[in-house]
């Protein structure tokens, strides 16, 4: 520790005198003014008011000082110190001022800029499936046929030997369209519960012979859950000619497979039973990703069939001769062949779409991967 200066003499402490000390700060003052970044602001700072600056300097030696001369000296340090950090504080002010609005400008966002990522949106993958299914029978020289989906119960159900009796008709699958006021149960108008009664309509506007595929939407009172839906959609195949059996039947269904899964591919039929079908056949088609190689081969399970090595695809048979005569075709010269499945189970299973809602939901991030596909 140094010794009190009993011998002062104010020409010695020369950093103490009022024009040094004045020096000091309009040096300070003047670096802060010059300083142009907050960068370069901040180092005049500590070049000026650091513990080694000429300014904290000169405040150690006040200690040295007589007492007398200790508060004169000290006020006219502090104030040259607080004159410095008044300046250093309202030059930073400026500078961080500049910088914002520096800042503003330069990160500007234009919102009136067009916006060049506009997702182009797909076509629902539902809609691409049914259109190529529509193509493979075009292909084959049959007409696009579709009719109403709120439907007279006659060709929903009478003609198609679906009696009034019939389990079909109850109130758990058929959503009835309600009647004029006082005969609300009266109306005989159904939102149609598959596209068959397309096939009647068919036959009654057209001669023989028939060839039509029906795409369309169908209705029945299901709840919305992962693997049912209350609107769905069906493709109905008719064929009305002279001479048709069921070996035509099946060859038609071999070639939609194989137009639509690949080379190779095979239906199966099991009997069944339609009213509208004589005989009737529920019709399958070999898994098309283990092609049969998972049955009985606990190495390879196949989660698409179910190690079953078949998928159902759905109903088929030999129009009944009733259906034929009640859309005004003689069955005696004319036979016909049909079948009718639904479409979001051929998704769900050419595509792994696990559940049935993600097709309904209209959310573009289900459609969008299945994007470019036209
Ligand atoms: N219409 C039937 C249903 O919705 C499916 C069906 C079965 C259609 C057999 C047909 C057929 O044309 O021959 O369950």
């Amino acid at each position: 520790m140094s010794a009190p200066n009993k011998s002062y003499d104010p020409v010695e402490v020369e950093a103490l005198k009022p024009e040094e000390i004045e020096r000091m700060r309009d040096e300070a003052l003047a670096a802060f003014a010059a300083a142009d970044s907050l960068d370069a602001l901040q180092e005049a700072k500590v070049a000026h008011t650091g513990g080694t600056s000429p300014l904290s300097l000169a405040n150690r030696e006040i200690g040295a000082l007589p007492p007398h001369a200790k508060a004169e000296a000290g006020k006219r340090v502090g104030m040259a110190r607080g004159a410095v950090s008044k300046a250093f504080a309202a030059r930073q002010a400026e500078l961080e001022a500049e910088r914002d609005a520096r800042v503003l400008v330069e990160e500007a966002v234009d919102v009136t800029l067009p916006y060049d990522r506009t997702p182009a949106g797909a076509r629902h993958p539902l809609t691409t499936l049914s259109e190529r299914i529509e193509d493979v029978f075009v292909a084959m020289g049959y007409e696009v046929a579709e009719g109403p989906e709120v439907e007279a119960e006659w060709f929903n159900f009478d003609a198609l030997n679906i009696g009034p009796d019939h389990p079909a008709r109850g109130m758990q699958d058929t959503f009835f369209v309600q009647g004029p006021k006082g005969r609300e149960t009266e109306s005989n108008v159904v939102l149609r519960t598959h596209t068959s009664p397309v096939q009647i309509r068919s036959m009654l506007d057209r001669e023989p012979p028939v060839y039509v595929i029906c795409p369309g939407r169908v209705y029945r009172s299901d709840e919305l859950d992962a693997t049912h839906t209350p609107v769905f959609m069906q493709v109905e195949l008719l064929a009305v000619d002279e001479g048709l059996t069921m070996s035509d039947l099946k060859g038609t269904l071999d070639h939609m497979v194989q137009a639509l899964f690949g080379e190779g591919m095979t239906t199966r039929l099991r009997p069944n039973f339609f009213p509208f079908t004589e005989p009737s056949a529920e019709m399958d088609m070999v898994c098309y990703v283990c092609r049969g190689e998972s049955v009985g081969n606990p190495d390879r399970p196949c989660r698409t069939c179910s190690s079953e090595g078949w998928i159902e695809l759905g109903g088929c048979g030999m129009v009944n001769p009733k259906v034929l005569t009640a859309a005004g075709i003689d069955p005696e010269k004319y036979s016909g062949f049909a079948f009718g499945f639904g479409i979001e189970r051929m998704l769900m299973f050419r595509h792994n779409v696990e559940d049935m809602r993600d097709m309904v939901e209209g959310d573009v991030r289900f459609t969008r991967p299945f994007g470019m596909e036209i």
